[in-house]
């Protein structure tokens, strides 16, 4: 099957890739290398486009008739939340925007199928242990609002012309799956951490009284190894399977898919994490909370192991030794 990967030159695109070109797929990536790196893209091949311009929607019409394209596993956004808050319109033309260009030019050349990078980011602050795919959404920034949009503007266009589409919700993403595809962007706890210890600081756990049992913040951290064949899954789901959105599902319940472990970890679990694998002690600075840090984000993910029939199979230890690894081999 012929698949276009937009991002695909980033950390997990790069990931995604490198699965599907291991099981034949061909692979073609759509990416302004804004964020990415052309070496990272193997021997799929690369067009240099910036999805947000008006005129890459004719580009990409060609592009994916030309190739003739089955799918679209669409990526490329921009994902820094204190930039999205100083930048708005930029970051809704990007995210956005760059979306409804890549849609215009699907439903032009006739590509059946998506897979949309979502963000549990669309859930804000919530309330409940465990985050349902029907929870409500209550995204506290553009970058999440962003994601929000993305996730109507997909389930609309799949009304609009019968279009199969999944939208996946990803948690924390963290590890590397192989050596050489490290995270470049310290965005989330694991690479922070990693930082801070290389650099020969201790790393900053915001809240040590939340309610949780060992008082700090508690996430779902999945591999992005894990992620990365969930989009397989998803891909095979679309491409073969169907998923129409169903007007009737109700709330959350068609085509929207949680991506994370389903176990939380602490903060104080994740430096621990980081003591075991790096063999030295890591003594944290407590700082007082942050204003709006929910004290849980785990996912619920029944609904990705019925739907995909895929579960992640590796754990805390292993992101974090995984990061470690890569960025020894990145130096
Ligand atoms: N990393 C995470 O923890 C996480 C969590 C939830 C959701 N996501 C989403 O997953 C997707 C991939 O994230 P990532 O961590 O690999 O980020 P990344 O920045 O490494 O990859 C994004 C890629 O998109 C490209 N890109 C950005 N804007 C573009 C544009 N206008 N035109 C063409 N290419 C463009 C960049 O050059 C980059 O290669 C994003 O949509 C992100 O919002 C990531």
């Amino acid at each position: 099957m012929t698949v276009i990967v937009t991002g695909g030159a980033g950390y997990i695109g790069a990931h995604i890739i490198r699965l599907l070109a291991a099981r034949g797929d061909d692979v073609v990536v759509v990416d302004d290398l804004s964020n990415g790196r052309a070496d990272r893209v193997g021997d799929a091949r690369l067009e240099v486009a910036d999805l947000a311009a008006d005129s890459t929607v004719d580009r990409l019409a060609a592009l994916f008739r030309e190739v003739g394209a089955r799918a679209v596993i669409h990526l490329a956004a921009r994902k820094r939340v204190d930039e999205s808050l100083t930048r708005p319109t930029w970051y809704y033309r990007q995210n956005v925007g760059g979306l409804a260009h890549v849609l215009e030019a699907m439903e032009r050349a006739d590509v059946p199928s998506l897979v949309f990078s979502s963000s549990a980011a669309v859930y804000g602050a919530p309330s409940s242990a465990l985050v349902t795919e029907a929870s409500p959404t209550a995204p506290m920034n553009p970058y999440g609002e962003t994601k929000l949009a993305g996730e109507w503007l997909v389930r609309d266009a799949a009304r609009a012309w019968g279009m199969r589409c999944l939208s996946l919700r990803y948690f924390n993403v963290a590890g590397a799956g192989w050596d050489d595809l490290h995270d470049p962007a310290a965005l989330n706890l694991v690479p922070l951490v990693l930082g801070r210890i290389r650099a020969g600081l201790p790393p900053l756990v915001f809240g040590s009284d939340h309610p949780t049992p060992d008082g700090t913040c508690i996430r779902d951290y999945v591999h992005v190894l894990d992620l990365a064949q969930a989009h397989i899954a998803a891909l095979d789901h679309v491409a073969l399977a169907g998923a129409v959105v169903d007007d009737d599902a109700g709330p959350g319940a068609d085509h929207v898919l949680n991506i994370g472990t389903g176990v939380g970890s602490s903060v104080l679990e994740v430096l621990d994490a980081f003591a075991v694998a790096t063999g030295a002690p890591v003594v944290p600075e407590l700082l007082g909370r942050r204003a709006g840090d929910p004290p849980q984000v785990v996912a619920a993910v029944d609904r990705a192991v019925d739907v995909l029939g895929w579960r992640a199979e590796r754990d805390l230890a292993e992101i974090v030794r995984s990061t470690v690894r890569a960025e020894v081999a990145a130096r």
